[in-house]
């Protein structure tokens, strides 16, 4: 079996970043690419800021943190992935987005290179239909913040092959995450039962049903989840969100995953959660 030892990472965001993290504390040397360099400076400082609470909490050594940092190099340009042999995306939550990179991946990477998705909702099926190597595309879908929680959940494409699986995870054994296996369907698993709550939380505000905080409150007192759902929307992304219902909402065809109207009021102000400074919550 292939050991992966070069991976490249695309897309510096929350997401991409955290990626880059855990890979780069599994041993593997990670290249982090983003179309604006600002991003994957910013994905390089959280990584950093990261790495010095594990250091200040005694986690890790001051000298496995500069290994760590040391294995993680940032790109601009595509052309860097002509050596790697694997790389997951984790740019914006849009086909058609990914189906450009995907397509210029496919030429620039190496025969043997695995190429993995972390999106949330997308077919993996359709993602390696723009590619000559389907057999070769996979989903890896980490869960935010991807330092903390356990959690990728691996989607099989349609033409998938058994050993790009069991090399993925493999993988995510490696950095110490808990794979499971699902079927190529909108939201797979994680999403489609996880965003239909969050949707239905943004409809209880709406419909004025309570204040945010008290529908927050309830899921937290009440249900014992770490986060409110409206708190965890901003904190996912609210156009994520929008993004993944418009897929549930379209793959499966049932009234019940239409977005709500005030996510896509918000998403349209810019209010995007977190990363804007504005959702649900004010975060300047
Ligand atoms: N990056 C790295 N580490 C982080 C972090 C981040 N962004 N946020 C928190 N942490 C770490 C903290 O450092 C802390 O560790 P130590 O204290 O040991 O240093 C630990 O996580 C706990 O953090 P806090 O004490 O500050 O706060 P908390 O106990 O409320 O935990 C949380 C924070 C882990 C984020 C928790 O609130 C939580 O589990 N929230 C729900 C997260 C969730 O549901 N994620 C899934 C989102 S959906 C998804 O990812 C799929 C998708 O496609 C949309
Ligand atoms: P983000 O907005 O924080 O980051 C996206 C990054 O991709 C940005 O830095 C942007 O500059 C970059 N980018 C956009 N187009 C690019 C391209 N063509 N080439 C290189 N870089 C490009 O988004 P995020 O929250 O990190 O989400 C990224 C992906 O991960 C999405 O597919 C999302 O659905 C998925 N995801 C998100 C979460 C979450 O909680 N936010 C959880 C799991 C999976």
């Amino acid at each position: 079996m292939m050991n992966i030892q070069r991976l490249m990472i695309i897309g510096g965001g929350q997401m991409g970043s955290g990626i880059a993290q855990v890979v780069a504390a599994a041993g593997m040397n990670v290249i982090l690419n983003d179309i604006d360099p600002a991003c994957s400076l910013k994905g390089l400082g959280a990584i950093r800021n990261n790495l010095i609470r594990d250091v200040e909490k005694k986690r890790k050594s001051q000298a496995e943190m500069d290994a760590i940092l040391a294995r993680i190099s940032l790109s601009s340009d595509l052309e860097d992935g002509r050596n790697v042999d694997m790389v997951i995306e984790a740019i914006v939550e849009n086909m058609l987005i990914k189906s450009e990179l995907f397509k210029k991946l496919d030429l620039i990477c190496p025969q043997h290179a695995i190429l993995a998705s972390n999106t949330s909702s997308l077919a993996i099926t359709e993602i390696a239909s723009f590619t000559k190597r389907p057999d070769q595309v996979i989903g890896m879908h980490f869960m935010n913040p991807v330092p903390v929680m356990k959690l990728i959940e691996i989607i099989r494409g349609l033409r998938t092959s058994d050993e790009t699986y069991l090399l993925v995870e493999n993988l995510a054994k490696r950095m110490d995450k808990v794979p499971i296996e699902v079927n190529d369907f909108p939201g797979f698993v994680s999403n489609r039962i996880l965003l239909t709550m969050i949707n239905e939380a943004v409809f209880c505000l709406y419909e004025g049903v309570a204040a945010r905080e008290s529908i927050d409150e309830v899921m937290k007192l009440g249900m014992n989840h770490p986060m409110g759902p409206l708190a965890l929307a901003d904190f996912i992304g609210l156009d994520t969100c929008l993004a993944i219902m418009e897929v549930l909402h379209e793959g499966l065809g049932d009234s019940k995953y239409r977005p709500c109207p005030l996510l896509r009021k918000y998403v349209a102000a810019g209010w995007l959660g977190k990363k804007s400074g504005r959702g649900f919550y004010n975060y300047k």
